[in-house]
Order: structure tokens, then C-alpha cells, then sequence
């Protein structure tokens, strides 16, 4: 009765914890672990941890077979950084690792496969008046609105493959288009809203905080989850009995604005002077479209009970205090593209 999780990153570390503490057996899969990295979060009851590419069939064939694996987890990707600077290597990892582990689970007949999606596969539609609030099952020009990032067309691209194994081999899937998330760990914070919140926190010598990449600001509003309610409805979704509409918004069905954000900072960093350059033009991460409606996570809260209950001032809170367990760093910028 183990449950893979792939992707030994933050959320995957995040739900693994939950489901250890649930009394779950788990099995952690990533092609570049960090042991101190998943310690930060799992601290010493630590899983064993597979080192394997989701680009290896036969190796997560493998991992199945030798820990029995009856349920999965699939949070392993490239974020849209890493996908931006390689796309062949974005693309082979996101899509073509998650048929590999849809065939894997196919052939071992996993009882239930969940899918770590993102809300940025709905962006592109935010040109348009949409009734209100955004559902699953969204208005989308398949022409006009395709998905306006390498993640985000990768991420709907892992959708349909997800839902045809399901329709085709009965499989028992659920899809989780998380927010954005909102912690920190002591790896990579590979995500825009992670590295958001590491510069914006960051230690400053001069009592000065400075925010430059332009990708890292936004007009508008945005929806921002914290990690652990994203692992909480990992664990819900993983244990739900069924899951009836199969795609779900893991969100708060509120929308930030930059103004708010940096407001919030500023209550945990009262001492620090926060700079930026005027918001630019665009959207959160940057997309081009402004964003005016939350999404609907009414099916969340129905099928997976979910209910997030962490707020914004005190996700900030709860990231600044792993910046200061695991270091001082620095306010980081480095040149980005559209994310997820
Ligand atoms: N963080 C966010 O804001 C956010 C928002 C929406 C969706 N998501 C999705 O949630 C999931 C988890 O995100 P995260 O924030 O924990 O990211 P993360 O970068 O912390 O974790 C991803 C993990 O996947 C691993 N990985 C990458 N390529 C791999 C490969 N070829 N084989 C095996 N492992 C590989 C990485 O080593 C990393 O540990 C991702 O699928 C991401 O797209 C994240």
C-alpha cells in the first residue's frame, strides 16, 4: 500500500510529510534529490528516496514493482525557468515523464493517479469576459487561447493525456491545478511565487530590499495558495473514495494584488525598506493579460473537503522563518519567462 510521490521538491515534500504523519508508506522519486533539502521539510522521518529520471520508463517501472506501489502522486517537472532555457528538456520531462508514469501505473494498476496541475493553463483566456468565477471546464479558443507559455501548454498537454488513460483504461485520476504556492524550503525555490517571496524577504545588509526582474511583478490580481493546503488536498485527492469531476482548482478563490502582497511583506520585514520599479503592464508571472476573476474551487471544497487555512500574512510569516533556519540569502533575480 505505498504511494509514489514524484518530485522531491517543495510540494512533494510537503504532502509526503502529511501522508508519513497519516501513517502512509511513501516513496519519494526525483532525478536530483537533495537529502537536506527534503529534511527541511520532512526533518528525520525520511521516506525512502528513489534517484530516477521520469524520462525512464523501465526505472519507474522498477520503483513500482520493488515498493508495491498502489497509488501515485506526479508533482515532478520542470518549471517554467528550467523549461524556458532547455524547451526539448521541458518538454520530455512534462509530458512524455508523465505518459511514462500513466503507462507504468496502466500496467500495474494503481488504484488512483493524482496530477500536480496549474492554474496557467486558464491564463490565456483572461482577454475574454468570463463569467464569474473561472470553472474547470472554462471557455478556451482552441485557435486564439492557446496556452501562452512551454509550461502552461505542457502542464494542459499532460491534462489530456491524463484523462485519456483514464477514459481509455478506466484508470482513477484527479487533476489539482494548484495557484500559485506560497513557501519556502532549503532547496531551489524554482517557482516565480517562490522566488517572489525569497527576494522580497531576503536578508539585506543595508536595510534595503530590491525587486528588478520585472517577471517577478504584476498588475492586476493573482490567487496565491500556501504548500501545505496544496498537500492537504494531495492527501485528499489521493484518498477520496472518488473523485466525480476530476479536475479541481486548488486555489483561494481570492485575488491578490501586487499592492497587498508587498503590504503583507512588510509585516514580517517592518525593519526593511522594500524597492521596486512601477508594476509593468502585464499580468502575474508575465502573462499578458490582466486577470479580473478568481477561480470557482467550489468542486475542491465538495469533492476533497478542501478548505484552505493558511493566510497570506501568515505564509509569508512561516517562509521568513526557513530564510532564517536555513541561511542568510540574497535578493535573487535571475532573467525569467512566463511560469507557472
Ligand atoms: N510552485 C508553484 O507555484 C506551482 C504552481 C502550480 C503548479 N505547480 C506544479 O507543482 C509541482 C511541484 O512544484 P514545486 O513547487 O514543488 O517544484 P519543485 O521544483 O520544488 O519540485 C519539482 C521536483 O521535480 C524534480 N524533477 C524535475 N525533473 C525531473 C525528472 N526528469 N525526473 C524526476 N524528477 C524531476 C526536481 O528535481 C524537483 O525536486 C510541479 O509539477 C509544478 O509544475 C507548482
Amino acid at each position: 500500500m505505498t504511494i509514489l510521490v514524484t518530485g522531491a521538491g517543495l510540494i512533494g515534500c510537503h504532502t509526503a510529510r502529511l501522508l508519513i504523519e497519516n501513517g502512509q508508506s511513501v516513496v519519494l522519486l526525483d532525478n536530483n534529490p537533495s537529502q537536506p533539502a527534503i529534511s527541511s521539510i520532512l526533518g528525520d522521518k525520511l521516506p525512502p528516496i528513489e534517484r530516477i529520471d521520469i524520462r525512464d520508463l523501465a526505472a519507474i517501472q522498477a520503483v513500482i514493482a520493488r515498493h508495491r506501489v498502489t497509488r501515485v502522486l506526479h508533482t515532478a517537472a520542470a518549471l517554467s525557468l528550467a523549461f524556458n532555457a532547455n524547451p526539448p528538456m521541458g518538454a520530455a520531462v512534462n509530458i512524455l515523464g508523465t505518459v511514462n508514469l500513466l503507462e507504468a501505473s496502466r500496467q500495474a494498476g494503481i488504484s488512483r493517479f493524482v496530477f500536480g496541475s496549474s492554474t496557467t493553463v486558464a491564463y490565456s483566456t483572461f482577454h475574454r469576459p468570463a463569467a464569474m468565477p473561472i470553472v474547470e471546464d472554462f471557455d478556451m479558443k482552441v485557435v486564439e487561447d492557446r496556452p501562452g507559455s512551454f509550461y502552461a501548454a505542457s502542464k494542459l498537454s499532460a491534462e489530456y493525456f491524463i484523462q485519456l488513460y483514464a477514459d481509455r483504461y478506466d484508470m482513477s485520476v484527479g487533476i489539482l491545478r494548484y495557484a500559485a504556492v506560497l513557501g519556502l524550503w532549503a532547496g531551489p525555490n524554482n517557482s516565480v511565487p517562490g522566488r517572489l517571496i525569497e527576494s522580497l524577504l531576503a536578508q539585506s545588509d543595508n536595510g534595503v530590499v530590491s525587486i528588478t526582474d520585472p517577471f517577478l511583478l504584476w498588475s492586476g490580481g493573482d490567487d496565491f495558495i500556501d504548500a501545505r493546503d496544496v498537500a492537504r488536498a494531495n492527501v485528499a485527492a489521493l484518498e477520496a473514495a472518488s473523485l466525480p469531476t476530476r479536475v479541481y482548482y486548488i486555489a483561494s478563490g481570492r485575488l491578490t494584488t501586487l499592492r497587498e502582497f508587498v503590504e503583507a511583506a512588510r509585516q514580517i520585514r517592518p525593519d526593511v525598506a522594500i524597492q521596486m520599479p512601477p508594476p509593468p503592464a502585464t499580468g502575474f508571472a508575465g502573462f499578458p493579460h490582466l486577470r479580473a476573476q478568481p477561480f470557482d474551487i467550489g468542486a475542491a471544497q465538495r469533492d476533497l473537503a478542501f478548505c484552505p487555512e493558511c493566510d497570506l500574512v501568515s505564509s509569508l510569516r512561516d517562509a521568513y522563518r526557513q530564510i532564517t533556519i536555513s541561511g542568510p540569502r540574497r535578493s535573487q533575480t535571475p532573467p525569467t519567462a512566463r511560469s507557472g
